[in-house]
């Protein structure tokens, strides 16, 4: 992998400024230009940088004191307390909380509130009386404070704000001040006089991610590097970065939306895959600690074209909305689009249902949209989708507070979900009385209060939970109905009796 190929041509002591070649991708490089990178075959991501050196220092001098081997009893314990960011949810997501002489990774898109965040953590750190040192090369120190003035983060004692590019004397103040946490805002904007390379470039931000590694292990210092993403979603710069650090995390959400994700991608200290909730408010970001009710906010039960599923981030349960629209096509060509669910998985649905179930959605288009510009990325959520563009097509809600989950396979089966009852207490906490899930899943190990748990084989069975039309089928016939195998009469119930959209 290219990740454990270890390039240190530039640090070796010449003051002869060179032209290497750096893939941005994986931070690999070359004597030439290629129009590939042979470590990690990405087209177009090598560039060309200039690179000179002042011999670097030693080891010992960057605060690495030299190895000696040792017994693990003798390894000082006190590395591993860990102290709290001042938001929980952050917490969460490193695993318990800071580390000292860790170094963190968040990377985001541009104005997602990356810098807001980082502020808000610094200034609760430092009004616990732990010394703080933000390090911005973005804005300047006005900006800062006007930020934190709109963020009620004070004035603590503890907390020392440097507006500055140049990592040398970033270093200076981190030796001198001996900060518990430092913030460098971003690590685009800052750069080592020691490298000729463009700040911003490959060299670069491995350079300075090289030298602040042993600085915050010597001081036991926490260390927050900020970095931009790029559209294709990966850190702007090599993917080493990522290998390099402690613990890499992004923060996500839309940007006209007001909550933010923060999600742990690598961790050395706890799990990774840990999700936590903000909302971004006037104030800064805000913890939210019941993501689901936040999601199903403007949820009307008995709305048509509408479904509640349970879907995991990380370990953590939330409850979304999905919503879909199905109507007659407008062309020869149906349409299927999705937002924030994967368009194959749609045309398979959509598949499933024209061949499993003789629904004429070849002849409609299928809108599917998850509320709140959540992405669902595990197949859970199939079922549920099921349900709403049923649901849309016969113009029929699903009966009642319903939550559904389940992956659909191309056979019409429902197949079964990890981590079913973590799913259904977090419905059952929302009020939730009744849940659609795998058969396969069942029994259940304890029984969950006040919910109603229905297990369905195939996703026919699911469709007698569609509200009851009076106008189709005797209600006896589905109200009997045992919950098992064929299309036998569910089918019948199916035949679009009138198409919304149609009038
Ligand atoms: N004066 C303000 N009042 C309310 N909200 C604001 C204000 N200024 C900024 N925001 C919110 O904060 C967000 C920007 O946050 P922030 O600057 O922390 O993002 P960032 O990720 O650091 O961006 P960048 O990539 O530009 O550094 C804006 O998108 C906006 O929602
Ligand atoms: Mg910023
Ligand atoms: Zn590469």
């Amino acid at each position: 992998m290219c990740a454990s190929t270890r390039h240190t041509g530039y640090a070796i002591g010449m003051a002869k400024p060179k032209t290497i070649y750096t893939c941005e991708a994986c931070g690999s490089q070359f004597p030439r230009w290629m129009g590939r990178c042979t470590e990690c075959e990405a087209w177009n991501t090598i560039v060309e940088e200039m690179v000179s050196t002042v011999a670097p220092l030693p080891p010992v001098a960057q605060g690495r004191a030299a190895a000696q081997p040792m017994r693990l009893s003798e390894v000082p314990a006190s590395a591993g307390n860990r102290s709290s960011s001042g938001f929980a949810e952050f917490d969460r997501v490193l695993g318990g909380g800071l580390v000292p002489g860790s170094v963190i990774l968040l990377g985001g898109d541009p104005g997602i509130g990356k810098s807001t965040l980082m502020l808000q953590v610094a200034a609760r750190v430092a009004a616990t009386g732990q010394s703080v040192l933000y390090a911005t090369g973005e804005e300047s120190a006005q900006q800062v404070k006007l930020r934190a003035e709109r963020l009620g983060a004070g004035d603590p004692e503890t907390f020392r704000l440097m507006a500055e590019n140049d990592l040398e004397r970033i270093i200076a103040a981190i030796n001198d001040l001996r900060p518990n946490l430092v913030v460098i805002d971003s690590i685009q904007a800052i750069s080592s006089s020691q490298l000729a390379a463009a700040p911003g470039s490959v060299s670069q931000i491995r350079h300075i991610t090289n030298q602040l590694i042993p600085i915050a292990k010597q001081h036991l210092t926490t260390i927050g590097l900020i970095g931009h993403v790029t559209k294709e979603g990966s850190l702007a710069g090599p993917r080493v970065l990522e290998h390099m650090v402690d613990v890499v995390l992004y923060c996500e959400g839309e940007r006209f939306r007001t909550y933010r994700l923060l999600r742990g991608v690598k961790n050395r200290f706890g799990a990774t895959d840990e999700v936590g909730v903000f909302e971004m408010a006037e104030g800064g970001l805000v913890e939210v600690e019941n993501p689901s009710a936040l999601f199903l906010a403007e949820y009307e039960a008995e709305s048509t074209g509408s479904a509640i599923i349970a879907t995991l981030e990380g370990t953590r349960p939330m409850l979304v909305e999905v919503q879909a629209l199905a109507y007659p096509a407008t062309a020869a060509v149906p349409r299927r689009a999705a937002t924030g669910y994967e368009y194959n998985r749609l045309v398979q649905l959509a598949a499933v249902f024209e061949k499993r179930l003789g629904l004429p959605l070849g002849k409609a288009d299928v809108l599917v949209n998850v509320v709140g510009g959540l992405r669902i990325g595990e197949p859970a959520g199939d079922l549920g989708i099921a349900m709403a563009i049923i649901s849309s097509l016969r113009g029929v809600p699903l009966t009642g507070r319903t939550v559904v989950m389940g992956e659909v396979g191309l056979a019409g089966e429902v197949r079964r979900v990890h981590q079913l009852e973590p799913r259904l207490r977090e419905a059952a906490k929302l009020g939730f009385r009744r849940a659609l899930v795998p058969a396969k899943n069942l029994p259940l190990r304890s029984p969950i209060p006040d919910l109603e748990v229905i297990g369905v084989d195939r996703i026919w069975d699911a469709l007698r939970h569609l509200r009851e039309q009076v106008t189709t089928e005797p209600a006896a016939d589905r109200a009997t109905a045992p919950h098992t195998g064929e299309p036998g009469p569910a089918v019948t119930v199916v035949q679009p009796a009138r198409r919304p959209g149609r009038s």
